[in-house]
This record gives C-alpha cells, sequence and structure tokens, in this order.
C-alpha cells in the first residue's frame, strides 16, 4: 500500500541527516526507474551520481566531459502533438500550428511539430467503447496513442460562442477516456479569431486542462486578432505577418523550456 509519508525514522530531520541521507540513497539507487501511469515510462540515468558510485569522479576527469556526459547535457528532440480546433481548409488556426512547425524547423533545434488530425473522430460516445472500457474504435486508438507518444502539446485554439470550438473538445474528450493520455504533460496554446483573438476559448481550455492534468505555460499569450487590417493570413489560412511569427517563436521556446524542467524533476 502506499505510504503518504515515509516513517519518522528514516525521514532525514537536521542538515547532517538530509546530506547524509541523499548521499545514502545517490549510492544505493544510480539508475532511477519509475513508471507513473502518465504514459511516460521507462528508466532515467544519473550520470553523475553513477560516477560517483564507481568512484570515477575525480578532480582531474571532472573537467573532462564523457561522451555519455555529452549525450546528457544534449537537449533531446521533444515531439510537439499540435492539435487544431477548426476542421475549415483555411483555417487561421491551423495556419499557426503550421507556422509553428516551420519555426521550429528554421530556429528551434530539439523541437519538432507533428500536426495531429482530429477530423475522422467520431463524436464523443461511451457506447463506441469496448473491452469494458479499455478498447476504442480505430480512429480514436490510433489518435489515442499519438497523444500518448508526445512530449508536449500546442493547441490551435478557435473560439466559437465564446468558448472552445466542438472538434477540439470532442479530441480532448475522447484522450481522456479510459486512461488519461494528457496526464501530467505541458501545453501551450495559440489562437486566431474576432475581437479578443481567441482568448476566451485559451481559457475556457485552460480550465478543462485541469481535469486533464495538463500543464500549461502561462506566458508569453499569443491571440490574434484575425480580422484586423493588415492582413495576418493569405487566403490559404497561411500566417504572413513577421511579428507574430516571432511571438509564435517566444511561445515555442517557452514550452520547449517548460517541457524539459518538467522532465528533468
Ligand atoms: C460556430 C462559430 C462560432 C463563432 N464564435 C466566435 C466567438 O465567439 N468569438 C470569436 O472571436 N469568433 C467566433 N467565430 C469566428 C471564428 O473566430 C472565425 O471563424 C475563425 O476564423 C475560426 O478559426 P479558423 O479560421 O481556424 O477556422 C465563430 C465561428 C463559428 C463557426
Amino acid at each position: 500500500m502506499a505510504q503518504a509519508f515515509p516513517s519518522s525514522r528514516s525521514r532525514p530531520r537536521t542538515r547532517k541527516h538530509r546530506l547524509a541521507h541523499r548521499k545514502r540513497r545517490f549510492l544505493l539507487f544510480p539508475l532511477r526507474i519509475y513508471w507513473d501511469g502518465s504514459g511516460r515510462d521507462g528508466c532515467r540515468f544519473l550520470p553523475f551520481q553513477r560516477s560517483l558510485r564507481r568512484g570515477r569522479n575525480t578532480s582531474a576527469q571532472r573537467g573532462t566531459p564523457t561522451p555519455s556526459m555529452e549525450a546528457a547535457a544534449a537537449k533531446p528532440v521533444l515531439r510537439v502533438a499540435a492539435i487544431c480546433g477548426s476542421l475549415r481548409k483555411a483555417s487561421f488556426n491551423r495556419g499557426l500550428l503550421r507556422a509553428a512547425a516551420e519555426v521550429c524547423e528554421d530556429s528551434i533545434p530539439g523541437l519538432r511539430v507533428e500536426h495531429l488530425d482530429i477530423s475522422d473522430l467520431p463524436l464523443i460516445n461511451p457506447d463506441l467503447e469496448t473491452d469494458g472500457g479499455a478498447g476504442f474504435p480505430p480512429a480514436v486508438e490510433a489518435f489515442r496513442a499519438k497523444v500518448c507518444q508526445a512530449d508536449c502539446f500546442l493547441f490551435g485554439a478557435p473560439e466559437y460562442n465564446y468558448s472552445i470550438a466542438t472538434p477540439l473538445k470532442n479530441a480532448l474528450d475522447w484522450a481522456s477516456r479510459g486512461k488519461n493520455c494528457w496526464a501530467d504533460k505541458p501545453a501551450a496554446i495559440v489562437s486566431a479569431g474576432g475581437g479578443f483573438g481567441g482568448g476566451r476559448s485559451q481559457y475556457h481550455l485552460r480550465q478543462v486542462g485541469v481535469f486533464l492534468d495538463l500543464h500549461f505555460i502561462n506566458k508569453p499569450e499569443l491571440c490574434v486578432q484575425a480580422f484586423q487590417q493588415p492582413p495576418k493570413f493569405d487566403s490559404d489560412g497561411n500566417l504572413i505577418d513577421d511579428q507574430i511569427r516571432e511571438r509564435l517563436k517566444q511561445v515555442l521556446l517557452s514550452l520547449q523550456a517548460f517541457t524539459l524542467r518538467l522532465q528533468k524533476d
């Protein structure tokens, strides 16, 4: 049974105890294995602690990075699943997500955007689930698998009647059934719309994210007023405004930094 607190005997009480406790833990468990049911399972090496155990971290060696230390220092490639709430062909919101993929390719090493299509998901209906709630229609299964594989999310969130557009809410609901595929993952939102630039949809999405256990970056926000002059998008929905492209880059950099921070903990 899970213990809420470690026993008072093993709990370090003074600074001296704490240091000794931490050192003992590091020596005993150089490899931390975790599985938290949130889709991030696997093992994580703690190279510095491992080298301590083997007595290799002498001062002479500390200045010379080993190949494993270099690999640990290099930023991993993070998979950003981009999900657009609009099914419209020339959608401005999908245009923002396309621009995000270009920005990453051009100038953000370590971040790769993959668009997840939600247009063929059936309307949410628990009657379509099988195996006592563990099985889903094929399009839903495929979508859920991609959500589980992603390191973080970028939502393009159009505002429909002051709230989240139906296709996006539908997708959020499908991947929340059974094992919640969104849990404990970082996310960012961008939107394009009328006077508020889709801001109300963003705030409703943040509220839904509380129960889904998504962790949104707070800043910067990007709400594009799509109908103001000069035009921000061409007739195909491509972003044509360089200032917005730069602000989009700042959103992506913030998402990258936040994701790396969460994955480190
Ligand atoms: C059903 C519906 C409701 C809408 N409600 C809002 C709204 O509340 N606020 C707003 O700014 N725009 C609203 N719009 C306009 C959308 O912001 C606009 O169509 C926008 O282009 C949608 O995003 P998209 O270009 O990615 O499809 C609404 C559009 C539809 C179709």
